[in-house]
């Protein structure tokens, strides 16, 4: 699978969404829909990008019990995204629910991917508010073969873990990636971040990045250099 960078659409309008994209005029770029987007627009969101040619990873991160997570799959996999994902602290049973139900009755599904822990937490935090006592390090790897062997595709997690997701799970466990800036940007509320030239050096298979392109005074100029950095 050859290396992308997916635009995280973070606007919480569609009219905004489309704008913003209608500056990409010579490739499509890959498009993350997140919470914001999709609670503000619903599923027509999904189907208006969808038709104008985006791949797209629906990023709404389910966590819940495995019923109610394999029911909200099931709907989900009618929308024919590209990728989409939940949270894999919600436990194994969890995430083989969850295959179900996004397994369509032709036996094809859309990517399925599990958030390890997110980029925005801290290992200080994830001791501290989550009780968690293993290296952060460990807690991923630990989710990742989880997620592996519940038949998942692939983790989100940081660039940083990309290389030992890969060593535990194999190279073609897929690793996506937010927590991207650019050298000269400011982190903001991630913690656990690389540039898109270290994230592809440490082996990730696909970066998200959001507000060092939307946020970007020329968003298409700040999508080629992460082109130019993470693919090449
Ligand atoms: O603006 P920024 O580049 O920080 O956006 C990162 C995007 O990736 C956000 O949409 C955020 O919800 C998402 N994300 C993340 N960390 C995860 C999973 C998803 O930052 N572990």
């Amino acid at each position: 699978m050859g290396k992308d960078v997916i635009i995280a659409c973070d606007f919480d309008s569609g009219e905004q969404t489309l704008a913003f994209l209608d500056q990409f005029t010579d490739r499509k770029p890959y498009v993350k829909i997140g919470m914001e987007l999709f609670y503000a627009e619903g599923p027509q969101i999904v189907r208006a990008l969808k038709e104008r040619g985006h791949q797209i990873f629906l990023d709404l991160k389910l966590h819940d019990i495995p019923n109610t997570v394999k029911k909200a799959m099931s709907v989900l996999s009618r929308l024919d995204v590209d990728m989409c994902n939940l949270h894999a602290a919600g436990t194994k049973a969890m995430m083989e629910a969850a295959i179900e139900g996004l397994t369509r009755p032709d036996g094809t599904r859309p990517l399925l991917i599990a958030v390890t822990q997110l980029t925005s937490t801290s290992e200080e935090r994830m001791h501290a508010d989550l009780l968690i006592d293993a290296p952060l390090a460990d807690v991923v790897s630990h989710y990742a073969k989880n997620a592996r062997d519940a038949g998942l595709d692939g983790v989100v997690c940081s660039p940083l873990e990309a290389g030992t997701v890969h060593e535990v799970c194999g190279s073609s466990f897929l690793t996506v990636t937010p927590g991207v800036r650019f050298a000269d940007d400011a982190a903001a509320d991630q913690v656990r971040i690389a540039t898109p030239a270290r994230a592809k050096d440490l082996g990730s298979d696909y970066i998200v990045v959001g507000r060092s392109i939307t946020a970007a005074a020329d968003p298409v100029a700040a999508y080629q250099r992460c082109l130019a950095e993470f693919v090449g």
